[in-house]
């Protein structure tokens, strides 16, 4: 049968997977990563906090490890993340609590960072995840005034971290990434008007990642297609970039939690938000891919981040294909 990338290839679709290098020792991982999927994105392995563990040592081995199996495998691969709020390293947080790191040094290690970062990997991305979550959840959501580099930088922060990665690798596309934004509503609509500001005053944006980290008791996004369009029409590339679906599960009899949604809804629920979201994006031209956060249930971040929660995957723990895999395949 065809995989999901060669499906997705005949309508000019990349379909990306989250990996990371561990999974890559495992050998049915690894096969499944290159058969179904042309792009991959490091699920951790480019976080800052995992490239410069300790002050001006840089450690490129897990991030390059991914970079090479893309090569080897014709995918492309999708940067993740150069500024971000979560996964730094220790030294530059407690730097900045402590007061050795003024914002004036912050800033220039901000700089080097992603100048650093963007220029080892230059000609090797397809797609930077520049800047990822800056914008607050609810009904009046605003760029989150609290966010670490704001707090420190202001928000011209994030225009500047977007002129240089463009600086240092001209043809990566540049894309802000957040969470929520799936649908029609209150954040997606800031960061809609965020974005369309940043291209208005020439700054080197190229695209919106909406993450779709979706979940059945909350629904499906409104107006997802619609979504896409709008951003599609200030000129952008779109992008669906850490897709799961979860859900909550069954505890087995020792009280341990399971891979097993409550009901046959809500699996059917899960099988349908899968499927209208790859809908979503193979309905609008600038929808350039569609990655999933991972694909089997056993290494799905879910679970420890949503106690209760799961089966969140394409693949089931023993790495065979869920209903939600052929729902992908029916409609692509
Ligand atoms: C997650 C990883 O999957 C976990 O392994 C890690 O412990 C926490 O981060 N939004 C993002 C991703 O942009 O970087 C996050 O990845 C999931 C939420």
């Amino acid at each position: 049968a065809d995989s999901l990338r060669d499906l997705a290839a005949r309508v000019g679709l990349r379909m990306g997977t989250a990996v990371t290098p561990f999974e890559l020792d495992n050998a049915a991982y690894r096969a499944i990563t290159a058969q179904q999927f042309s792009s991959v994105t490091p699920g951790n392995e480019m976080k800052w906090q995992v490239v410069e563990p300790t002050r001006g040592t840089y450690d490129w081995s897990a991030g390059d490890r991914l970079v090479d199996f893309a090569r080897r495998n014709h995918q492309l691969v999708r940067g993740h993340v150069l500024l971000w709020h979560n996964q730094l390293p220790d030294w530059l947080t407690s730097g900045v609590a402590d007061g050795t790191i003024s914002d004036a040094q912050l800033r220039a290690l901000l700089h080097k960072h992603v100048t650093d970062q963007v220029t080892h990997y230059k000609g090797r991305i397809w797609q930077w995840d520049v800047a990822n979550e800056f914008f607050t959840d609810g009904d009046a959501s605003t760029l989150n005034a609290g966010d670490f580099w704001v707090a420190h930088l202001g928000p011209g922060i994030i225009a500047d971290a977007f002129r240089w990665a463009h600086q240092a690798d001209p043809t990566a596309l540049l894309f802000y990434n957040d969470y929520n934004i799936e649908g029609v509503n209150a954040k997606s609509d800031a960061v809609y008007t965020f974005v369309r500001d940043l291209r208005a005053h020439g700054v080197p944006i190229h695209g919106v990642g909406l993450q779709a980290h979706l979940a059945t008791q909350y629904g499906f996004p409104y107006q997802m297609r619609q979504n896409l369009q709008r951003f599609a029409d200030l000129g952008l590339k779109v992008a669906v970039t850490e897709a799961d679906v979860r859900t909550p599960v069954k505890k087995d009899a020792n009280g341990q939690y399971t891979d097993e949604p409550l009901t046959p809804q809500a699996q059917a629920a899960q099988e349908s938000y899968w499927a209208q979201s790859l809908q979503a994006c193979l309905a609008v031209r600038e929808c350039i891919s569609y990655t999933a956060w991972g694909f089997g249930d056993a290494n799905s971040w879910v679970p420890s981040w949503f106690v209760g929660e799961g089966a969140a995957l394409l693949y089931d723990r023993n790495l065979n294909p869920k209903p939600q895999y052929n729902a992908l395949r029916d409609i692509l």
